[in-house]
């Protein structure tokens, strides 16, 4: 590797390390930098937004309700924890809608607030395209294999079994969801696979906390506290089991291109992933790992929870 070079003016150098001025202005800046790292995180609020309830409080449906009776035309801010959420009336939806990412971004809004250096939660474009547009053309494909996965799925998790049989609703479906979406994310074998199952059901809970962890210190701490916090530690080896679990079949779909670029390409979200990434990306097992885990974050326990929730509409409403 040639490392790059540069030249310093050693005269320039002492002149600037023995004026004062130059050095009471370096420390002040480096004084200013540090209280921002240590200081606990702040940020702008939207002006005229008044802010209902209190940072300290463990939910906010009475603030809610508070706000969008006091202000149904105008903003408010509920002050939850390291990032305040400022709501904003029906009203402004679809201009709020038409803004680019350049300038109002969910991406980085997800990345910020769940701390996706060291938890990798967060949303990219590769995703987003692969799940509007590939997954959303070949759902008429997908239905007849989730069909297939639904019957390994059931008798897996409840049991081939005539009678009735109590079971946990959520953890039931959280299995079947993971089985179903795995085997359009991965297909099988690698989706009934122990441990990839066990990685994209488990980085959504562990990321999450691992993020909430990693919030109640400074800044400044956080690149090395990510290597303390079990949770945050447990994401790293999610994506590193992951990737061990994904390189055969990256490695064996490369080489297929590689002797018959013309071959016809497996059409399913590693595929996707692949094709839609940018440069390299789509090369390099580890970032389709964690588009695979990020996929499996935004659609596995969303999944999950809407379906028990309507099991158990169901279960109160019978009729
Ligand atoms: C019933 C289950 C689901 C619920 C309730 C749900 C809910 C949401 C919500 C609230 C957002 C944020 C939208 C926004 O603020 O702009 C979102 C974004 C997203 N969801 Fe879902 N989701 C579900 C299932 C899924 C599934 C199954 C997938 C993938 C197969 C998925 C992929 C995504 C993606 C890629 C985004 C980011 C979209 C973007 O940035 O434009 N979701 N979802």
């Amino acid at each position: 590797m040639v490392l790059p070079t540069f030249t310093i003016d050693a005269a320039l150098v002492r002149s600037i390390t023995h004026s004062p001025e130059v050095m009471g202005s370096l420390l002040v800046l480096l004084a200013a930098y540090a209280i921002r790292l240590f200081m606990p995180v702040r940020h702008k609020q939207m002006e005229n937004s008044p802010v209902i309830g209190k940072a300290t409080d463990r939910e906010f449906h009475n603030a809610l309700t508070e706000g969008y009776t006091k202000y149904p035309n105008s903003t408010f801010t509920i002050p939850t924890a390291h990032h305040p959420m400022v709501i904003v009336p029906p009203k402004f939806l679809d201009e709020i809608k038409a803004l680019p990412e350049t300038i109002l971004s969910f991406q980085k809004q997800v990345s910020a607030r769940f701390l996706g250096k060291y938890t990798g939660l967060g949303v990219n474009d590769t995703l987003v395209h692969s799940v509007k547009v590939d997954l959303t053309k070949n759902i008429v494909r997908i239905l007849d294999e989730l069909q297939d996965e639904v019957d390994y799925a059931v008798t897996k998790n409840i049991g081939d079994i005539p009678e009735w049989k109590a079971v946990p609703v959520y953890g039931t479906l959280l299995n079947l969801v993971a089985l179903l979406s795995g085997r359009i994310f991965v297909g099988h074998p690698l989706s009934r696979n122990e441990t990839w199952l066990q990685a994209t059901l488990s980085y959504t809970i562990d990321g999450f906390v691992g993020a909430e962890k990693l919030w109640t210190y400074p800044k400044l701490f956080h690149p090395v506290m990510q290597y303390f916090i079990p949770e945050v530690r447990k994401v790293h080896s999610y994506l590193r089991n992951g990737a061990k679990l994904l390189e055969p079949i990256m490695k064996e779909r490369q080489q297929a291109m590689r002797d018959n670029p013309n071959s016809k390409k497996p059409s399913d979200m590693i595929q996707w992933i692949v094709d839609n990434s940018e440069g390299t990306d789509g090369q390099d097992t580890d970032y389709v790992t964690k588009t695979q885990m990020l996929i499996s974050v935004v659609a596995i326990h969303t999944t999950t929870m809407t379906t028990a929730q309507a099991v158990f509409d169901l279960v109160a409403h019978p009729e």
